[in-house]
């Protein structure tokens, strides 16, 4: 059956009375491999010996993309080929880093992903979701050509420090609708149908910087209160930005055997980026819709994968998009460590393995 995610989307946002309409649509997966164009363009395999080993990362591509990302290059849509995403007018690029399962006896095997509800034909990758007002008050400008942020820090790794990133989080799935008891820390205990991994970004903007060195820094989240309540802007970022929300499943089905978790009652899973804790999780995102498309679908309050005037694709059709990979490394199978040799470290940056 065609997927209309009204039943979902109303699930997802139950704890908001009143809450409208948003997008949400699919994004199959488009690549593998150790390359951080954002942070790091045109580097091929995010340097192991990099100074700031904070940027070495492992990531999962969602859409047109290439290494080079060169940032004076703001066409997006005009260079891509083909996108993965249902709205075939949406060339971002999406990006998260890799969860991988560690073994017993130290070795590490990369977690697949898998589609999320009623998506589940999609080759992983992520839904997407952008939501312009909750009960419709006010209106929210739309990112422009070359705007590109990341939320989260990879280099953090305790709740304290974690807190500033208010919504990234983790859903401990009993099955692929669960949508309660959110947790800022790596799940604690096997969650029989996968960890989805929450991803909010900010959304309120200095309405001048497509980017700054930090690549967050011209994003805010409001004063007071929430984007979910209609929380104020500051007067640093007044703009109102639609908010920006990913879900990454993991399907961690294969690993949840207790047997093969830590003896000492900790977790299993790790992220590419060298963090078991969880708080390090970050989301990295590069405008890339045509034109005004993304302008449109939030001016119109579009719901799900479908809105007036923009063109949109099946899942298989997204599923075909795919680049080859620039970085030669196996990556699958058991692993004797990271891929480019990262080690887990703790919050004082001590290797812990
Ligand atoms: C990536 O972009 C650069 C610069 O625009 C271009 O020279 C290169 O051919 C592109 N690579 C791929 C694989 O598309
Ligand atoms: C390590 O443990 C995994 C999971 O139990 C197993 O599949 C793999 O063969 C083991 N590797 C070695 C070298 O023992």
């Amino acid at each position: 059956m065609r997927f209309h995610g009204t039943q979902v989307a109303a699930g997802l946002l139950s704890a908001l009375p009143g809450a409208q309409a948003l997008l949400r649509f699919s994004c199959s997966q488009l690549v593998v491999e150790r390359l951080d164009p954002l942070v790091n363009p045109g580097v091929v395999g995010s340097p192991p010996s990099s100074p700031d080993r904070r940027w070495r990362k492992f990531h999962e591509a969602i859409n047109a993309f290439n290494a080079s990302m060169d940032p004076a290059k703001l066409d997006i849509p005009g260079t891509a080929t083909c996108t993965t995403c249902q709205f075939a007018d949406d060339f971002s690029n999406y990006w998260t880093a890799v969860l991988f399962f560690r073994a017993r006896n130290g070795t590490y095997h990369r977690v697949p992903q898998k589609g999320n509800v009623f998506f589940e034909q999609a080759n992983g990758g992520m839904t997407v979701y952008y939501t312009p007002t909750i009960n419709g008050r006010g209106k929210v400008t739309a990112f422009k050509p070359g705007f590109r942020m990341i939320v989260g820090d990879p280099m953090e790794r305790t709740a304290a420090g974690a807190a500033k990133y208010r919504q990234l989080t983790y859903t401990c799935l009993q099955n692929s609708m669960t949508r309660t008891g959110e947790t800022k820390n790596l799940p604690p205990k096997p969650c029989p149908a996968g960890i989805m991994a929450n991803i909010r970004f900010p959304t309120c903007w200095d309405g001048v910087n497509l980017d700054s060195p930090d690549h967050a820094s011209h994003v805010a989240y409001p004063t007071s209160g929430t984007f979910e309540s209609s929380g104020p802007c500051p007067s640093t970022h007044p703009v109102k930005i639609p908010q920006l929300f990913y879900e990454v499943i993991w399907d961690t089905s294969q690993f949840n055997n207790a047997a093969d978790w830590p003896a000492d009652g900790s977790q299993p899973f790790v992220w590419s980026y060298g963090d078991a804790t969880g708080y390090g999780t970050h989301g990295d995102y590069v405008f890339g819709w045509k034109g005004d498309a993304l302008q449109r679908a939030m001016d119109q309050n579009c719901q799900n994968d479908k809105c007036n005037g923009l063109g949109s694709q099946s899942l298989q059709q997204g599923n075909k998009c795919t680049v080859k990979t620039t970085v030669d490394e196996n990556i699958d199978g058991w692993l004797d460590e990271l891929p480019g040799g990262m080690k887990v470290t703790d919050a004082s940056g001590k290797v812990v393995y």
